[in-house]
């Protein structure tokens, strides 16, 4: 009896203490979130920022943009950089989306390493030439079901660079958070003044709704160029391009421009949907194979069965590409579609002795 009338209060009195510990340590943790810090991008530039938010957002708050394909959900890994001084530790998603190697070069993912002290940021200089645009809706239509063209007429700037294959992160204010979603760019290079996209409608998806909902005038932001791009190369003689889904989006551009500067050159297009409704730009692949000796074309269902006489192939696309494209020859490649798709094709691409060139462009050497 009194023993425990003894341990009580001490068992109380304990609690207390490590409730007001954990208070103060919560309290220091906020206070140092809400300090200052600096941040040193690349050797030349020097900023002063607010503690608490991620890397990413923080460039983005003062103007540096930083490609990123899923908004800083940890999810894309666009976003990387070099962080050799400061930031927080390694996050779960960081250590599914970096290699080890990656990692002990500190390599980060900006969306993922939260400011909480002095910190040396290493950005590639090309990011630099990103640039927040102000555009308005110039029209839009739906190429299927779910899908629609819109075209942005730029205002501020009047004009964008890029380079075939390149895409633009839109923005979109969601209840007062910033949203960012990447979109590749479907028009040629050479209308600056005009870029399309097209966006396939996900069911509950935040930015695909909102651009749906978007009609002539209204306004829009992106950020832009972003990403890796594709130029023909002269030397080679074959072209693979391979779609999933909304992913043949660049190719009616990528397409056109091959056969403006090497009109022989032989194109291999997969093109993967699951039926007939996910198709668009079909008319136009069509049209070129029925035309064209050296343009061959591989459109493939995954899910519906093709009728007897149909042009379509039944399959998922990276087998019907293992299938039918037996060229022996240095070949270059561009792939883009869902991450499922592309990680189910490097490993036939290795097999098939092509080399990455850069996250979409394969190139196969003479072999
Ligand atoms: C570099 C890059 C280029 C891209 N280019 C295009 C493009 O040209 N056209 C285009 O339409 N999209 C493109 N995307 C995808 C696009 O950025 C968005 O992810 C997509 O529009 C969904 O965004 P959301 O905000 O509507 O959906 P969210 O609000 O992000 O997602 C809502 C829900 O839907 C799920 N979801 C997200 N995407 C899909 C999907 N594809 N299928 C099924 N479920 C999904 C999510 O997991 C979530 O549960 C590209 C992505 C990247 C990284
Ligand atoms: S992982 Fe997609 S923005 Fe960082």
């Amino acid at each position: 009896m009194e023993l425990s009338g003894f341990l009580v209060p001490l068992v109380i009195m304990n609690l207390v203490v490590l409730f007001f510990s954990v208070l103060i340590l919560i309290f220091k943790e906020l206070l140092r979130e809400k300090r200052q810090f600096k941040l040193q991008l690349n050797t030349e530039k020097k900023l002063m920022v607010q503690g608490g938010g991620s890397l990413l957002s923080t460039l983005f708050e003062n103007h540096y943009f930083l490609p990123s394909g899923c908004g800083g959900k940890g999810k894309c890994g666009y976003c990387k950089v070099k962080v050799p001084k400061g930031g927080s530790s390694i996050s779960a998603a960081e250590g599914i989306l970096l290699e080890r190697k990656q990692i002990k070069s500190n390599v980060r993912l900006a969306c993922q390493v939260r400011l909480k002290n002095d910190l040396v940021v290493e950005i590639p200089e090309e990011y630099f030439k990103i640039q927040e645009f102000e555009a308005c809706i110039h029209e839009t239509s739906y190429v299927n079901e779910l899908t629609k063209e819109i075209t942005f007429q730029l205002k501020s700037p009047s004009n964008i660079v890029f380079k075939l294959g390149q895409y633009i992160q839109v923005l979109y204010d969601f209840h007062g958070e910033m949203i960012q979603r990447g979109y590749v760019i479907a028009s040629l290079p050479s209308q600056s003044e005009m870029i399309k996209i097209n966006v396939q409608l996900i069911e509950g998806g935040i930015m695909s709704t909102y651009l749906h909902s978007l009609r002539e005038g209204d306004k829009v932001r992106f950020l832009g160029p972003c990403g890796d791009s594709f130029s023909p190369d002269s030397e080679c003689g074959i072209f693979v391009g391979i779609a999933g889904g909304v992913g043949i989006s660049p190719f009616k551009s990528i397409i056109q421009n091959i056969l403006e500067v090497q009109p022989t050159k032989q194109i291999y297009l997969f093109y993967g949907v699951k039926d007939f409704s996910k198709l668009f730009d079909h008319d136009f692949f069509s049209s070129l194979f029925r035309t064209l000796p050296n343009f061959h074309y591989f459109p493939a269902f995954s899910e519906e069965i093709p009728g007897p006489d149909s042009c379509f192939l039944k399959g998922i696309i990276s087998k019907i590409f293992q299938e039918n494209f037996l060229e022996n020859e240095a070949a270059e490649a561009v792939i883009c579609g869902p991450t499922q798709m592309i990680d189910s094709l490097i490993p036939l691409f290795r097999k098939k002795d092509f080399v990455r060139i850069n996250q979409k462009v394969w190139a196969r050497k003479n072999v």
